[in-house]
C-alpha cells in the first residue's frame, strides 16, 4: 500500500470521517502506531519536551527535528507523516519558510509540514503550497509563542478573539493549507470553526466537534511525568509498567536469577 495523502483528509472531511493524529519523535514507536493504523503521524516540536528534555519547544532546532523525521519516516509505510517547523525556521520570510520545509522533505522523506500562526502566516503558507510542500497550521494556544501568551491557557475566548481565531482559520485554508490543528479552544468555538471551513480541523483540548483528534504519544500513553492537561485521555500506564520492568531486572541481576541457564551460551 501507499501512503495516507492529504487528499485522503479532503475525502474524509467531505465523507464526515473522524481521524486520529499521534505524535511520534522516534523510528520504532512510530511502527506501532503506523501498524495500529494511526493514519497521520506528527514529529512535533513538542519533541523539545518529550525527547530532548527541554523545558519547551523554544529550544528545538531543525537539525533535530530533521533526525527525528527521518527516523519516523523510516519506521512507517502508511501514515502521512508531518514535521513541525521549529521556532525561527519560517517566521522571518516565505523564502526562509521554503528552504525550512524543503529540508523536511528533501532529507527525512516528510510527506507535509506544520507551522503555528494565522493571518500573519499567509505568506510563508503560500510559498510552502506554491513549491509542492503541504501545509498543516495550528492555530489556539501555540506554544512557540508562550512567551508573548503568557502562559499554556485556553485561547479564543471572548467575541474579539473569537472572531480573531475563525479569521486565522480562514486565512490558512485560504492561503492553502490542508488542515489547522486548532488547540486548547472553546469547544463551541472549535465546532464552529470546523463547520466554517473546507478543509478538516484537528482538536487538541478543542472538544469533540472538530474533524481530527491529536494527542502527544507520551501523555496518552502515561510516559509523560506529572500531572497532565485536563484535556488528555491517559490509556496505558507506560512510565508505571517501564519503572516496573527495570526493577525487576535490577532485581533479577542483583539476586543473581538473571542469566538463567537458559539465557546462556556454552
Ligand atoms: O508539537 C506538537 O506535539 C504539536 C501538537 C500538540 C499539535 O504541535
Ligand atoms: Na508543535
Amino acid at each position: 500500500g501507499r501512503r495516507v495523502t492529504v487528499r485522503d483528509l479532503a475525502r474524509a472531511k467531505q465523507s464526515g470521517e473522524k481521524w486520529p493524529m499521534l505524535t511520534a519523535y522516534d523510528s520504532m514507536i512510530a511502527s506501532v502506531f503506523d501498524e495500529a493504523g494511526i493514519p497521520v503521524l506528527l514529529v512535533g516540536d513538542s519533541a523539545g519536551n518529550n525527547h530532548l528534555g527541554y523545558e519547551n519547544t523554544i529550544p528545538v532546532t531543525v537539525d533535530q527535528l530533521v533526525m527525528l523525521t527521518g527516523a519516523v519516516v523510516r519506521g512507517t509505510q502508511r501514515a502521512l507523516v508531518v514535521a513541525d517547523l521549529p521556532f525561527g525556521s519560517y517566521q522571518v520570510s516565505p523564502a526562509q519558510a521554503l528552504e525550512t520545509g524543503a529540508r523536511f522533505l528533501k532529507e527525512a522523506g516528510a510527506g507535509a509540514v506544520k507551522l503555528e500562526g494565522g493571518v500573519a502566516m499567509v505568506p510563508q503558507v503560500e510559498a510552502l503550497v506554491t513549491a509542492g510542500i503541504p501545509v498543516m497550521a495550528h492555530i489556539g494556544l501555540t506554544p512557540q509563542s508562550v512567551n508573548v501568551l503568557g502562559g499554556y491557557r485556553v485561547q479564543g475566548r471572548g467575541d474579539e478573539a473569537a472572531a480573531q481565531l475563525l479569521a486565522d482559520a480562514k486565512a490558512m485554508q485560504a492561503a492553502g493549507a490542508f488542515a489547522v490543528v486548532l488547540e486548547l479552544v472553546p469547544a463551541e468555538l472549535a465546532a464552529k470553526v470546523t463547520a466554517q471551513l473546507d478543509i478538516p480541523t484537528v482538536g487538541i483540548g478543542a472538544g469533540s466537534g472538530c474533524d481530527a483528534q491529536v494527542l502527544v504519544w507520551t501523555d496518552m500513553a502515561g510516559l509523560t511525568p506529572g500531572r497532565l492537561p485536563k484535556f488528555v485521555k491517559q490509556y496505558l500506564d507506560l512510565r508505571g509498567a517501564l519503572g516496573d520492568a527495570a526493577r525487576e531486572f535490577a532485581a533479577d541481576v542483583v539476586g543473581g536469577s538473571y542469566p538463567g541457564p537458559e539465557h546462556a551460551f556454552h
